[in-house]
């Protein structure tokens, strides 16, 4: 199982850890978990922006290269684009993200 830690704001010290497979996406496996700040409106199809998380180093060297889409895409996401801001629908989990640590927007909306 791959474990990620999810922090909710700057102020969440702690995070919320949870475990997931290797091949399901960063966004199926919060929304299996109920983390809040992940929306995904759009269920994957890479339409809505409300599954943008950041992604903290080093786990940012270990992502797939992010694609026109998915780059044209986070310019509609509701919180401030950051350098390290991905849509977490498309980020398939590998078990060399383990330990992966994810700051979540202020908003999806
Ligand atoms: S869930 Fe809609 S773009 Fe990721």
């Amino acid at each position: 199982m791959i474990r990620i830690t999810f922090f909710e704001n700057p102020q969440d010290t702690a995070g919320t850890t949870i475990e997931a497979e290797a091949g399901v996406s960063v966004m199926k496996a919060a929304i299996a978990a109920d983390i809040e700040g992940v929306a995904a409106d759009c269920g994957g199809t890479l339409s809505c922006a409300t599954c943008h998380v950041m992604v903290r180093a080093p786990w940012t060297d270990q992502l797939p290269p992010m694609t026109d889409d998915e780059d044209s895409m986070l310019d509609y996401a509701a919180s401030p684009r950051e350098g390290n801001s991905r849509l977490s629908c498309q980020l398939v989990l590998t078990d060399e993200l383990d330990g992966m640590e994810i700051d979540l927007p202020a908003t999806q909306y």
